[in-house]
């Protein structure tokens, strides 16, 4: 039987169990979220034994070469002793500012003690005490913005969104860790078409990616659409509204409605742009992100032409009070 160690604990693995399955059975407080391999609310450290390449899938180089590992996509094959990811690489950080941007949609701005290096669209892990953490996409601009910027949409069951929406206040403080992910606007040619596809809090990292690309003239044709699932998940239209009027190149289409409802305008501005050239970033639920992408590469965008990052919050039975 594989043995598992952790802060003090042996843990024998039960046949098929993930590391964080066993973590909870053992009653070891893991934090996690969504189980699917996506939020990264899971991560931990390996001191010894084999990492499985499944529990690594979705890391960036850096963290796999620091031995991180996603405990809810981890099935060790062999002893495994693992930690907490150390806390010496995160950055304290204070909330310096709390808004509703709808009823479902909140943005907290926070202020790191030091400098934090990132791109707009990034994310990053969010701590508020020792286990309760979640990465959220940033919409702040490092150009732009002194502060740095989440849109928070309240998740049923979500511990990290349900303290934001009812018990964050300036002054509470947190911990950061570093920016990660591909959904920024790098160095795109110049005009390239820039598609920006979002659903619900999907349009943060979308608004921080435009106003980036904006802010370096960025010459192509620039289409945002905003899938809500109802009117509370809406938000910022008056904001990109002006933004459209004051920029030509951009265009904005928002609406409320499942998924299918966005496939004719998704489909008219893939016709409308250059797709040799295009870039597209899509940002939301992975229902969202996958139509898209199927219809992205049906008109012939290639991978590197796509970029993406999924936030759904799936729930095990099997593992109760997820974070
Ligand atoms: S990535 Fe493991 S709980 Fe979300």
């Amino acid at each position: 039987m594989v043995q598992i160690h952790f802060e003090g604990k042996t843990i024998d693995l039960k046949p098929g169990e993930t590391l964080l399955q066993a973590l909870v059975r053992a009653r070891a407080n893991p934090s996690y979220s969504c189980v699917a391999g996506l939020c990264h609310s899971c991560l931990l450290q390996a001191q010894s034994g084999t990492i499985p390449r499944a529990a690594q899938v979705g890391l960036s180089p850096d963290q796999c070469q620091q031995d991180l590992l996603l405990a809810c996509q981890c099935r060790p094959e062999s002893p495994l002793t693992v930690r907490r990811p150390h806390s010496a690489r995160r950055t304290d950080a204070m909330v310096s500012g709390i808004r509703a941007l709808s009823p479902a949609i909140m943005e907290l701005r926070l202020s790191p003690r030091s400098p934090i290096s990132y791109q707009a669209g990034q994310h990053i892990d969010l701590w508020h005490g020792p286990y309760l953490t979640r990465h959220y996409s940033l919409a702040s601009v490092p150009a732009l913005d002194s502060d740095l910027l989440f849109h928070i949409q309240a998740v049923p069951g979500g511990q990290f969104s349900h303290w934001v929406h009812t018990q964050a206040e300036v002054g509470s403080l947190l911990q950061l860790g570093s920016a990660q992910g591909d959904c920024r606007y790098g160095s795109p040619q110049p005009g390239a078409p820039l598609l920006l596809i979002g659903s619900g809090s999907g349009l943060g990292p979308l608004y921080g990616l435009l106003r980036d690309a904006l802010n370096q003239l960025h010459r192509g044709p620039i289409e945002l659409l905003h899938l809500a699932r109802d009117e509370h998940h809406l938000y910022l239209q008056d904001e990109l509204i002006q933004l459209a009027r004051q920029h030509p190149n951009l265009r904005y289409s928002s609406l409320v409605g499942p998924v299918e409802a966005l496939a004719p305008l998704l489909d008219a501005a893939i016709d409308r742009c250059d797709q040799r050239r295009a870039q597209a970033y899509l940002c939301g639920a992975s229902r969202l992100v996958t139509e898209a992408t199927r219809r992205l590469r049906d008109a012939g965008l290639n991978e590197s032409q796509i970029h993406s990052d999924t936030f759904d919050a799936q729930q095990l039975d099997s593992l109760p009070d997820p974070i």
